[in-house]
């Protein structure tokens, strides 16, 4: 069974849903590429989904603490299936969608974890890396595509100082978005990394000109996330000026 159909089958056993209720389908805007357009799904955006959704942004946490398994009923199927479904639905600059991801697990994800750990002169500085290497099953690897940007600066040249920017934008709301489905997930844990060099490490598993972003570490919760601080970051609405 999909991930999908886990969470529809779970979502339906707990709650009723409305059928009767038609929303009118939102504008589509142009695509940018020819091609056949798909059908959008009518669908229902009833405050209770927003709220559904604004309680995954604030569950999602920065859990260090992780055992090297997926949690019960989590398969590494459901963690690609999800992330492939993120990683499609992004939004890029010009549809142009520079995003790639990569999954490690198993040896892959142990070594090139314990080859960051020996680039790293300090010993505290090993600290994050080792336990990368030891107590997570996985890391998830976001990678833009640079020849994406370079065709995009070739294309429109008029935009061409604002294409790295936006890619490196869309890249962190694959990341973040990632980040926070996951950690729906019953026991899922994980933290989001920056030894962006380990390129080095990966050879010929990724494309010659990707760049990477950043890396999600992620295993079993072991300790839950502590209180967070929260800055007082009212939003103003401008009306007149
Ligand atoms: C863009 C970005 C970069 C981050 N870089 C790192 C990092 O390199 N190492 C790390 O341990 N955490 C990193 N974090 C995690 C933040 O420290 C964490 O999200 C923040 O303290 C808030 O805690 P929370 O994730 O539990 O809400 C990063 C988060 C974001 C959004």
């Amino acid at each position: 069974m999909s991930i999908f159909s886990k969470i529809k089958k779970a979502f339906k056993s707990s709650t009723p849903t409305p059928v009767e209720k038609v929303v009118p389908q939102a504008k589509k805007a142009a695509p940018v590429t020819a091609g056949p357009v798909l059908a959008a799904t009518p669908k229902e955006s009833s405050p209770k989904e927003v709220s559904v959704l604004l309680n995954a942004i604030k569950e999602r946490r920065t859990i260090y603490s992780l055992k090297p398994e997926l949690p019960r009923g989590v398969t590494l199927e459901d963690i690609k299936e999800i992330t492939q479904a993120i990683l499609k639905d992004t939004p890029s600059a010009f549809n142009s969608q520079p995003n790639k991801v990569v999954i490690l697990t198993g040896e892959a994800h142990k070594q090139v974890w314990n080859q960051v750990v020996e680039a790293i002169p300090t010993e505290d500085g090993k600290r994050r890396p080792q336990s990368a290497a030891d107590e997570a099953f996985g890391t998830i690897i976001f990678l833009t595509d640079d020849a994406v940007t370079k065709g995009l600066q070739e294309g429109f040249p008029a935009w061409a100082a604002a294409f790295p920017d936006f890619a490196v934008t869309s890249n962190g709301g694959v990341q973040i978005s990632t980040w926070t489905a996951l950690s729906q997930l019953p026991g899922f844990g994980a933290h989001l990394q920056h030894y962006n060099f380990l390129k080095g490490f990966l050879g010929d598993k990724i494309g010659e000109n990707w760049t990477v972003q950043a890396q999600l570490v992620f295993g079993s919760k072991v300790v839950e996330a502590g209180e967070k601080s929260y800055n007082d970051n009212a939003i103003p609405v401008i009306t007149d000026l």
